[in-house]
């Protein structure tokens, strides 16, 4: 090996050993928090990649992660955003907050549905020692996208209602702005935020983006986290580009798991909802921006940015050659203008924030999910 591919493939161990030591230093025992500090509890599609992670070295403790994290599903389908597994003064807001009366103690929005994918690459992996572990959590994942598709799917076309910005995992998204900013924050309970004690407030979400979750959630508690209410009249509903992608995606990785574990009623259900929505996303599509965007359905329109998330088409396997050569360009644009790809939001927005959290940064896991879904459609 010549010296520089030495060093590289003595860099790659490096991060790896850095990696898994994280792992490992994060992990509470069947489930691994994101951050020991900041975010101390189970975070639902943290999980799913953790697991992935965990599966190049303890593919055991991968099953493990997926398998806590559904234990605190609730029975109507619904797999929440957080699971408080210890009581942890570390974070706010916490369970006392939520008051979402399960045991155990979890939050009341749900999180990208990433877990189907996840346990289908995890079996295919390793078809016999994973067989059991597919099977025991295959009807929960169909009880989950069937909760997506009963609860949130309001013009049922496959698009996925958000009723809080911390469901889709980019709190802070320049998207939310507008739909958020008709939230009524008048009435909300004096609080104290956790995170800027331990993080850099320039990376953060601002006090007036803490403000509207705050009131978002206290509308969902003081309506016992009614999923059908939320739904029709909560104050923030908008159907979210990323988790369409995501789910669509993870209903296709679900159809797949079906057809080899051999459950063929569970597979032409999938089969219908997927029909169903690679026609229905073409509600999404805004012309002008050349690309998907999120819809705000309480004031009825498009909220018209690129963000990372409107390149996962291609990791959900939808669009026309056209949308999609729209989107490679955005691409190639984007790419011309920072040293890293992917931003999470496109660097000619006026939002973009470098370090601002949702509003510039490169987020991994993102990266990760767009990178497969490229490389996936030959691009
Ligand atoms: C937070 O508290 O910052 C989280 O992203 C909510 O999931």
């Amino acid at each position: 090996m010549s010296d520089s591919r030495t060093r590289e493939s003595t860099r790659q161990c490096d991060l790896d050993q850095k990696a898994r030591a994280i792992l490992e230093r994060n992990d509470r025992g069947g489930y691994t928090v994101p951050n020991g500090e900041v975010y101390p509890f189970q975070w639902n599609w943290d999980s799913a990649f953790v697991a992935l992670g965990f599966s190049t070295f303890a593919p055991a403790r991968a099953w493990a992660e997926l398998e806590t994290l559904f234990r605190a599903q609730w029975p109507d389908g619904f797999v929440p955003h957080i699971v408080f597994w210890k009581p942890d003064p570390g974070y706010f807001p916490g369970p006392e907050v939520w008051q979402a009366g399960r045991d155990p103690a979890t939050s009341g929005i749900t999180q990208p549905p990433v877990a189907a994918s996840v346990v289908r690459w995890l079996f295919e992996a390793d078809r016999e020692g994973g067989r059991e572990h597919a099977e025991r959590l295959f009807p929960a994942l169909v009880g989950w996208h069937r909760w997506f598709a009963e609860f949130r799917d309001p013009l049922k076309k496959g698009l996925v209602l958000v009723v809080h910005p911390w469901e889709t995992g980019r709190d802070n998204s320049p998207e939310w702005d507008a739909p958020a900013a008709a939230v009524d924050t008048s009435r909300i309970a004096p609080y104290e935020r956790r995170d800027i004690a331990k993080l850099d407030h320039g990376m953060r979400p601002t006090k007036e983006d803490y403000d509207r979750y705050l009131a978002i959630l206290e509308f969902g508690r003081d309506h016992s986290w009614d999923h059908s209410l939320m739904a029709e009249c909560g104050p923030f509903r908008v159907l979210d580009v990323g988790m369409t992608m995501i789910l669509i995606r993870a209903e296709r990785d679900l159809l797949a798991l079906a057809e080899m574990l051999g459950h063929e009623a569970e597979a032409a259900e999938i089969r219908k909802r997927l029909d169903r929505a690679a026609e229905g996303v073409s509600f999404l599509w805004n012309e002008e921006v050349g690309a998907f965007c999120s819809y705000d359905m309480v004031a009825g329109r498009s909220l018209p940015m690129i963000t990372s998330a409107a390149f996962l088409p291609f990791y959900a396997g939808v669009g026309t050659p056209e949308q999609r050569a729209a989107l490679l360009d955005h691409l190639a644009r984007i790419a011309s203008r920072v040293r890293y790809l992917v931003p999470s939001l496109d660097p000619e927005h006026g939002a973009f924030d470098a370090i601002r959290y949702w509003r510039g940064p490169v987020w991994a896991v993102v990266n990760f999910l767009i990178a497969r879904g490229l490389a996936d459609e030959g691009e």
